[in-house]
């Protein structure tokens, strides 16, 4: 097979007076005077339940921009049957009319649909314009060309054969459907778990966030206008549980794509447990789960470029990242000087609705995730082992703002050095330099979870200690950069532990989850 070499899409600069910046900020303004109304997509039907939910833009949470309809079991049911019907004939199309439909989106995100799904991850998921263009054009579209180019190379991977005998390996699709859950944080990661699925002749079920579900309307839109045929990805919403166990209930099930919070996938991952008996294959399980990702800085390190990783590591797209920075650990030596930068760095970072192009940070995604990081906050504002070195206030009268906030403990225990918050609120540990080797061990120890994490230093054996004392603390480990921002083709992303099963997005190590592969050989 030959298919185009992936190239990552250049990241557009929404300068003043650009054409892109005209171009997103009309496709703002117009959804933001118009509403949307938002069907479930069943098979060649888009369906209209009548039973509603209204979305909203989390930085003005009283302006409706429209609303989206509810699924109940027999719609699901009928998904799952759609679904196998058009398995047959999705499954044995040729490789290369599959990978055209998957250029085609990525060429149609990166050209009409780019202001497009970049507005509607900004109204909708309030991410500033650099973090709606980076993720819901950039990374998409990397997502599926590079996910194109390795089908490609999984399908040529061939095992040996002489002359009077041919193996080949024929990598089929799962038997079943795909059930694929995706979170409201990244447009991204909702495209590519549903399309890289399909793209290998899978038919999928596909679950987005409730408060993600304006962008995955225009993924749709996407998807369809690619030539994603109907009943390859169809597209339910509602209620979750009752979703899912009407999809853990059919014996076709074959594999979950999930990304989203650690409780609810060990929940689902317990069903299927449970349900074990009753499948026709042994589901795929795939999950990108949570994390407490640190930074640990050696007391070589660079002070502006600690500061700057954990500015940056810890209040991009709110915090609301699985990869987000959430605790550091700061030697006692550079603590002054680098607790000076931060405080500089943060005060001059500016708040407030992402239409307007100088605020960095924006709204966190719902009235759930702001209550629960306000509660943090008050209780450090009390503790007698937490300060509060910089921001602290919060207000939901308009939208649901979070400051950025920097917490200093001195208990490597405390509450916020362990929990995920999901938002942004950093935690830092100051220890004492001669302490450098327990601090790894309490860095690799302190969280259950194992996603990314860095380190900062300019000494090449603390490097290396703490490569090798963390190499089961992070999936993604940095060395003198922000633990976040992973590139597809380029950095691999995914953790283990209770931050999932580690395969790897943007991979062929993920890819290979959805083929079950038959050997044939033959003799002549
Ligand atoms: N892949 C995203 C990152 O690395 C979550 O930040």
């Amino acid at each position: 097979f030959n298919v185009p070499k992936a190239v990552n899409e250049p990241i557009k600069s929404y300068a003043p007076n650009s054409p892109e910046k005209t171009e997103v900020l009309a496709a703002y303004q117009s959804m933001w005077n118009s509403k949307i109304d938002v069907p479930l997509y069943i098979g060649s039907e888009e369906i209209k339940t009548g039973n509603t939910r209204n979305m909203i833009a989390p930085h003005d949470h009283k302006h409706v921009l429209g609303t989206y309809h509810l699924a109940d079991k027999s719609h699901i049911e009928s998904a799952i049957a759609n679904g196998l019907e058009a398995k047959t004939k999705w499954a044995n199309m040729a490789w290369e009319q599959r990978a055209a439909i998957f250029l085609k989106a990525a060429e149609l995100i990166a050209g009409p649909y780019r202001a497009r799904i970049n507005a509607a991850t900004m109204i909708a998921q309030s991410k500033n314009v650099f973090q709606a263009e980076i993720d819901a054009a950039c990374e998409f579209i990397d997502f599926l060309r590079f996910n194109v180019e390795f089908i490609t190379q999984i399908y040529n991977d061939q095992p040996q054969s002489n002359s009077d005998m041919w193996n080949r390996l024929e990598y089929r699709p799962l038997e079943g459907f795909i059930y694929a859950i995706t979170p409201f944080n990244f447009t991204s990661i909702a495209g590519n778990l549903p399309s890289s699925a399909a793209m290998m002749g899978n038919v999928v079920i596909w679950k987005p966030s409730d408060s993600q579900v304006y962008s995955a309307k225009i993924i749709i839109d996407v998807f369809k206008e690619a030539g994603v045929p109907d009943g390859v990805i169809n597209v339910v919403f509602g209620d979750a549980v009752m979703i899912t166990d009407t999809i853990l209930a059919s014996r076709d099930l074959a594999g979950l794509h999930f990304t989203g919070s650690t409780h609810v996938f060990k929940e689902i991952w317990s069903k299927i447990g449970t349900n074990i008996h009753h499948y026709k294959t042994y589901p795929r399980i795939v999950g990108e789960t949570g994390g407490k990702d640190f930074i640990v800085v050696h007391p070589s390190a660079n002070v502006k470029q600690v500061a700057t990783g954990i500015v940056r590591g810890a209040f991009e797209f709110q915090g609301q990242k699985c990869s987000a920075a959430s605790r550091a650990y700061v030697p006692q030596s550079l603590w002054t000087a680098i607790k000076k930068q931060l405080i500089t760095d943060v005060k001059s970072m500016r708040m407030g609705p992402p239409d307007d192009f100088g605020n960095f940070i924006t709204a966190v995604i719902h009235e759930g995730s702001f209550d629960k990081l306000a509660n943090f906050i008050d209780q450090a504002k009390k503790d007698a082992d937490a300060e509060i070195i910089v921001g602290g206030n919060y207000d939901k009268s308009v939208g649901y703002f979070i400051e950025p906030t920097i917490i200093v403990t001195t208990n490597p225990h405390y509450s916020t050095m362990e929990t995920e918050l999901f938002g942004p609120v950093m935690t830092i540990f100051v220890y004492e330099d001669t302490k450098w080797e327990e601090t790894l061990k309490l860095v690799d120890t302190t969280s259950p979870y194992a996603l990314t994490g860095a380190v900062f230093s300019k000494d090449r054996y603390a490097i290396e200690q703490a490569t090798i004392a963390l190499q089961n603390a992070a999936g993604n480990f940095y060395i003198n950069d922000k633990p976040t921002g992973a590139v597809v083709g380029m950095q691999p992303f995914g953790g283990a532990r209770a931050s999932g099963t580690n395969d790897k997005a943007g991979s062929v190590l993920n890819l290979l989850r959805w083929v079950s592969p038959r050997t044939i050989k033959e003799t002549f």
